[in-house]
């Protein structure tokens, strides 16, 4: 069964938090990522403890594997489902990052979370890996970066619901995608190219799909998330 992942966007820790009770009956996944995280990070995680609701943290570490071994094991809190590092740092640094995890888990005796890799950015295009010295298109950048992660245990990978089909047949249903671009249908695109639907992104085989602004900007957001969670659950996978 798919999960939706709502991408907690907001610029104010008030707002934030009242998003969480607004939504937080729904069960679905929140997502800090780095605007949030740096303005007011440990405020939303104690919030989050206190609601005892599940979260993504999305900081794409990318350091050495020391460093990125030991911002890991601070992430791993209660309520940490999903943690991501960026594939470009390496098959090193994504074991160090999946092992400290693991470790951290155990200490604090908490459900082992999720480490899920960024293989490409979508804003990067040819040319700019072209730039970086990268040979190959971004699709074949992001199946090779794939591949290295899954070989250091990451869960899965953060893609395009347009791949998620090529994903799981080169590495099986087990390797989880994490998708973002999501946009129910009639709603405004904002600055995501290419899109799907939550109905099509479950079709597609998606397992998580992250959804921001349709609903933190929505007049009830509450509605907008169960009518989403309505059309995830009607939907059958691939
Ligand atoms: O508001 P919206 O639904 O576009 O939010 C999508 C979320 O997913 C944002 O937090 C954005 O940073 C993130 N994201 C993305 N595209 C990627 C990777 C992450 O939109 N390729």
């Amino acid at each position: 069964m798919a999960q939706l992942i709502v991408a907690l966007d907001v610029d104010a820790a008030e707002h934030a938090e009242r998003l969480i009770d607004q939504l937080y009956e729904t069960d679905v996944i929140f997502k800090i990522g780095l605007e949030p995280l740096y303005a007011y990070g440990e405020r939303i995680f104690k919030y989050m403890e206190s609601r005892d609701v599940r979260f993504f943290v999305d900081a794409k570490l990318h350091d050495i594997p020391r460093t990125v071994a030991a911002a890991m094991r601070v992430l791993v809190r209660p309520g940490a489902h999903i943690l991501n590092v960026h594939a470009l740092g390496g098959a090193e640094m994504m074991q160090a990052a999946v092992e400290a995890v693991h470790e951290r888990a155990g200490e604090i005796g908490i459900a082992v979370p999720y480490v899920f890799a960024v293989t490409i950015l979508t804003s990067i295009g040819a040319e700019d890996l072209n730039e970086l010295g990268l040979q190959g298109g971004p699709g074949e950048n992001a199946i090779r970066l794939a591949a290295l992660a899954r070989d250091a245990r990451c869960a899965g990978v953060v893609c395009s619901a347009h791949e998620v089909a090529d994903l799981k047949q080169f590495f099986g249903a087990d390797f989880l995608t994490l998708t973002p671009g999501i946009r129910p249908a009639g709603t405004a695109h904002g600055d995501q190219k290419r899109v799907m639907t939550p109905a099509q992104a479950v079709a597609a085989g998606s397992d998580y799909l992250v959804v921001g602004r349709p609903i933190t900007e929505a007049a009830d957001p509450l509605q907008v998330t169960r009518d989403i969670l309505d059309e995830m659950r009607a939907t059958v996978r691939a």
